[in-house]
């Protein structure tokens, strides 16, 4: 007899004859008959015992205990209307059994399928992976993952993308995270590298003439990790040859359209778009979330000669006054505006300053230092209204920015002002191209070594570093990089001119990305991609809070399985044949609970 799925079972199945093979899932023993509840991949369903009619298939399930695993054949019935459970999807129905077997036991779990998340420690659904598992809505995050992936690797087929696999073992890429190592036996001493990203590769594959590359691929960062970072991910990562921008975007545009209203996200193409200048003055971040609005203010103009010492002061060195007015906040208590200030202060601002309009008053935290002049024109420039209260700092523009950037989060939180049920995408365009912690530092790139300065900023490259932007582009949704990527350089002398800029000499270029300079100079052309965040786009798309509830092993935020418990030391013949060295233990680190 066929296995018939315990969910796939309706009213319309009354009558039939089915086999269920699956999970004890509930038991209740309620006036000498059983009532299981079998569960398997597509679902839950009653079975009823009756020793009275059907002795065998008692006996055999008389002493089942959760989650073991059983076999039932029986009859589908429909319930009596008043035993109809309108709560279970196939509450209508139940299966009467026949015949019965036990497969497996179980031995008692540590946790249920069902037992509430909050009442399980995250260690313990961790080293219980594969019971966490069972849990109904990660068996429906995993499975839409695989119904994602492979409508992207449909919609890429269908645009002429090749799928290609680039190697696990390579040598370090140039993403500016760290690297895993992989020592080698055969050249003691020589270590491969786990990719950060096939971003080379995928370069490489343009110079042979793939023209449109897709993978769906594995990446490996040992960097600091967050609820949106993992160690190993995923990334859609594409590549294609003779484009722009354009091309890229409407790729992407054209992808996003398809797969988010799976889950009923509508996609909107085109997407809005912003440089990176106009994200970082309007809302502080690189990656605005477009769902709360609360957009920043440049509130400067006339204050320099104001007769607040604090203006003046940020003012005539080279800084800004800038803020935003949050409607309704004219109220906000002083334990509030305490909290406030230690935001602005974590980004090394000195604090904040408000500005009250109470009733049509204005109200500045510091009195009789402003004119009324002053106020109103502070306010005008804040758009600020009656009852608001307007949130000012005064700082260097980049510290304003990222002060401002995170207070604006914060407190679009704290009074609720995100719109949840809103879905913003957003391209942000012409970022930097390098940077750097501080003068007399090196200039770092922003995103990699091989994209391409926007070309009207060619001339500054030698001169003024900092101001040139670069053909690169992420692509946000609500306030989360989903991705990042850029037109790349084809050309060998601007790509060992750039090297330079990083300070790398051409011999250090050569040692690193040799095979990279030398294969753009046999016919190269014009090429450029982008990658996504694979799990960052299931975790939206299913709602998740945590990248963990999208990834079926997962790694704790020390980059640890508590399964398999990776990392692990090797006993020392393994290290000896490797020509490896243990030279002292590291402490542990401990695992902070982020996510
Ligand atoms: P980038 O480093 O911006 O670009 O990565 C692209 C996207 O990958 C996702 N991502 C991560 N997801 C989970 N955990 C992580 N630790 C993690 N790090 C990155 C993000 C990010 O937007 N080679 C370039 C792409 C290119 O230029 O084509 C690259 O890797 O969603």
């Amino acid at each position: 007899m066929i296995r018939t799925g315990a969910g796939t079972l309706a009213a319309g199945s009354a009558g039939e004859r089915v086999k269920l093979q699956g999970w004890v899932h509930r038991r209740r023993d309620l006036g000498g008959l059983t009532f299981l509840q079998v569960r398997d991949r597509s679902g839950v369903v009653q079975v009823v015992v009756r020793p009275e009619d059907h002795p065998e298939a008692a006996a055999a399930l008389e002493s089942v205990r959760l989650e073991w695993v059983v076999e039932v054949e029986g009859e589908v019935a429909a319930r009596e209307p008043e035993a109809v459970n309108s709560e279970m999807a196939t509450g209508e129905i139940e299966v009467i059994a026949e015949r019965a077997e036990v497969l497996a036991r179980a031995e008692p779990l540590p946790f249920l399928p069902d037992t509430p998340v909050e009442e399980v420690a995250e260690e313990t659904r961790l080293r219980y992976r594969y019971l966490d598992l069972r849990r109904n809505d990660l068996q429906r995050n995993l499975i839409l993952r695989d119904r994602i992936t492979l409508e992207i690797l449909n919609y890429f087929n269908e645009h002429r993308f090749v799928h290609v696999e680039t190697p696990i073992l390579t040598r370090s890429t140039p993403e500016g995270a760290r690297d895993y190592l992989v020592p080698s036996r055969v050249h003691p001493g020589s270590f491969y590298a786990l990719p950060q990203s096939p971003q080379i590769f995928k370069q490489i594959l343009m110079v042979s003439g793939f023209e449109r590359y897709v993978q769906i691929a594995r990446c490996f960062r040992d960097e600091d990790l967050r609820a949106d970072r993992q160690p190993e991910f995923t990334q859609v990562d594409l590549e294609m040859s003779f484009v722009t921008e354009e091309d890229i975007f409407s790729i992407i545009e054209g992808l996003f359209e398809r797969i988010f209203p799976i889950v009923g996200i509508e996609a909107q193409a085109p997407f809005p778009r912003m440089t990176y200048r106009e994200a970082m003055l309007k809302y502080g971040n690189d990656k605005p979330d477009l769902r709360l609005d609360l957009e920043i203010r440049d509130v400067s103009e006339g204050l320099a000669e104001s007769g607040f010492r604090a203006f003046q002061q940020t003012l005539g060195a080279g800084g800004v006054v800038r803020g935003f007015a949050i409607p309704d906040g004219a109220s906000a208590s002083r334990k509030q505006v305490d909290a406030w200030v230690e935001i602005a202060r974590s980004r090394g601002a000195m604090g904040v300053l408000t500005l009250r309009n109470r009733d049509g008053e204005l109200e500045f935290q510091v009195k009789n230092v402003l004119s009324d002049d002053e106020l109103a024109r502070m306010a005008a420039a804040l758009g600020l209204e009656e009852g608001g209260i307007g949130v000012v700092v005064a700082a260097q523009p980049s510290i304003a920015a990222a002060a401002l950037g995170e207070l604006r989060l914060a407190i679009g939180a704290e009074f609720d002002l995100i719109r949840r049920d809103e879905n913003r995408f957003l391209w942000v365009t012409e970022f930097p191209l390098v940077e750097r912690a501080s003068e007399n530092e090196r200039w770092n790139s922003v995103n990699h070594p091989f994209t391409s300065p926007m070309l009207e900023d060619l001339g500054l490259l030698e001169g003024e570093p900092g101001a040139v932007r670069a053909r690169a582009y992420d692509v946000i949704l609500n306030g989360v990089e989903l991705g990042g990527g850029s037109i790349r350089i084809h050309d060998s002398a601007l790509q060992k001119r750039v090297f330079g800029l990083l300070g790398m000499t051409d011999e250090e270029a050569k040692d690193r990305f040799g095979f990279l300079l030398e294969a753009l100079t046999y016919g190269a052309p014009p090429h450029g991609g982008i990658a996504l965040g694979l799990d960052r786009i299931v975790m939206l798309m299913t709602g998740a809070r945590s990248l963990r509830d999208v990834i079926a092993f997962p790694k704790t935020t020390s980059a640890t399985s508590l399964m398999t418990s990776a990392p692990a030391p090797v006993d020392r013949e393994q290290l000896h044949e490797l020509g490896l060295e243990i030279a002292a233990r590291r402490r542990e680190p401990a695992d902070s609970d982020e996510g």
